[in-house]
């Protein structure tokens, strides 16, 4: 254990709670001024254990501030992940006087003495802005007399139809509920066999609408995560599907897999709408860190941190629709200093020093003749990370195998790898904090999200080539001091 190890792996950008266990992001939702982010919270312990939901709320989705726990377990189980909506026309009448807060999550029984653990949905209301909340008292408010994997409600108003929509985790499926008043559901369909992956169990869905850039068209797309599964070397990931939805079922375009991120860390990610009726922008976050290793990570006190938000687009790319994700604008204003990286022709190595520990960076990568090219972070003079692109496979590497301490998991070892159409022409984003990277390439049609745990989070960066030269150019954005 590296003896500074609270001071450096703790976030400067990310949300990470104050101590203790964290795991997937939970209801968030924009209301009078503020962002919320509930999150699966362990508080006695820096491991799994009986979930709560932690609570914290910002004005900019960058700077959190933590508050109580929102909700404890209680007879009917554990509080397992959910969603939270504001209810602005008294649906499900727990606001006669003004619209507030409900939470619909998933209460979790574990099994005893040979009896399976049974999973049900609950709603809990808030008068004050999340502060306090109130169980509704005819919880819980959906079960399954069969079905063990039975969770992670995630509702939205469907304007189409006047009614709230629910996509809840099935075992292998999706299954779509529909509600006049959020307490009465009604089912509506199911989705999922013999479509995408099915390495592990399907948990936190998201069904939401988005724009495709640059034209009128409008795609459904259902974000699914995947849970672990031994038998591969994956660990837990995220896919997503695009097609429509009718306000009973939803169709997907494709039956292949399509990877919401090529990283390890980028897990149980849920979106949100920060205008009412689901108007406004597109914002995802996921829960930084992998089943396989999220229990071991070699952090002090605390475990866990968020994804930044992200913003999200479909692109239309040839004949395929991808989910394109950006950081969201907010973050520009924690970066002040910028340095241009002029247009130069890299053969060998060209370093940037960086004052500053966590940095922002854009580059543009255009190829000239190099077999293979990239950007080394130097997290310290030993500690690097490295990305590069290989022409001759099309393909993007991130190598966190020299990033810092590692061995607390073989599969952290393994390299982290995304086919691309082709690399003549690459941009890159890429985010540094203390213990993670957050990579995007052309524009966010790419993204690699991965944890590392060096001792500083970043000295230097360089670009480099191997057998020939590209054209680089671009800027590094510091923090504002
Ligand atoms: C996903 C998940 C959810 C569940 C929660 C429990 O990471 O397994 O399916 O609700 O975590 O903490």
């Amino acid at each position: 254990m590296t003896i500074n190890s609270l001071a450096t792996y703790r976030p400067k950008l990310h949300f990470a709670p104050k101590k203790n266990w964290m795991n997937d992001p939970n209801g968030m939702v924009y209301f009078q001024g503020e962002y919320h982010l509930f999150f699966q919270y362990h508080p006695d312990g820096t491991t799994w254990g009986p979930m709560h939901w932690g609570h914290a709320v910002s004005k900019d989705m960058i700077t959190w501030e933590e508050l109580d726990i929102a909700l404890y377990p209680d007879e009917h189980g554990t509080i397992f992940s959910g969603s939270a909506v504001v209810d602005w026309n008294n649906t499900s009448g727990f606001f006669p006087d003004e619209p507030g807060l409900v939470a619909i999550f998933t209460h979790h029984l574990e099994g005893t003495e040979g009896k399976p653990s049974v999973q049900t949905q609950s709603l809990a209301f808030s008068h004050d802005k999340g502060r306090t909340w109130t169980k509704y008292e005819g919880n819980p408010i959906l079960g399954h007399d069969t079905k063990v994997d039975f969770r992670d409600p995630k509702v939205f108003w469907h304007k189409e139809t006047e009614k709230w929509m629910m996509s809840l985790a099935t075992g292998q499926t999706i299954t779509f509920y529909s509600s006049p008043n959020l307490i009465d559901w009604k089912f509506e369909s199911e989705f999922g066999e013999g479509f995408g992956s099915h390495d592990g169990v399907w948990e936190c869905p998201d069904l939401f609408k988005l724009k495709v850039e640059d034209s009128d068209e409008e795609k459904w797309v259902l974000i699914v995560s995947i849970g672990d599964n031994p038998e591969f070397d994956n660990g837990s990931f995220t896919q997503y599907f695009t097609g429509s939805f009718d306000g009973s079922t939803f169709t997907s375009d494709h039956e292949s897999i399509k990877l919401l991120d090529f990283g390890r860390d980028n897990y149980a990610g849920v979106s949100f709408s920060d205008i009412p009726e689901e108007d406004g922008r597109r914002i995802y976050l996921g829960w930084m860190s992998n089943w396989r290793y999220a229990n071991q990570v070699p952090t002090e006190g605390w475990r866990s941190q968020m994804t930044l938000p992200r913003e999200l687009s479909v692109r239309k790319v040839g004949e395929d629709y991808k989910v394109i994700q950006r950081l969201v604008g907010e973050l520009d204003s924690y970066f002040s200093e910028k340095v241009d990286i002029d247009e130069c022709i890299v053969e060998g190595t060209k370093t940037v020093k960086v004052e500053e520990s966590y940095v922002d960076l854009t580059l543009n990568l255009e190829r000239v003749d190099a077999e293979q090219f990239g950007i080394t972070v130097h997290h310290t003079i030993e500690q690097h990370t490295t990305i590069t692109f290989d022409s001759s496979k099309n393909v993007l590497v991130l190598d966190r195998k020299k990033s810092g301490q590692i061995d607390f998991s073989d599969m952290f070892l393994l390299d982290q790898e995304v086919k691309l159409e082709n690399t003549d022409k690459v941009q890159l984003r890429l985010v540094v904090d203390s213990s993670s990277l957050e990579l995007l390439v052309n524009d966010g049609e790419y993204s690699l999200t991965s944890l590392v745990y060096p001792d500083k989070a970043c000295e230097a960066i360089s670009i480099h080539t191997f057998n020939g030269t590209i054209k680089a150019a671009g800027y590094v954005s510091f923090p504002c001091k």
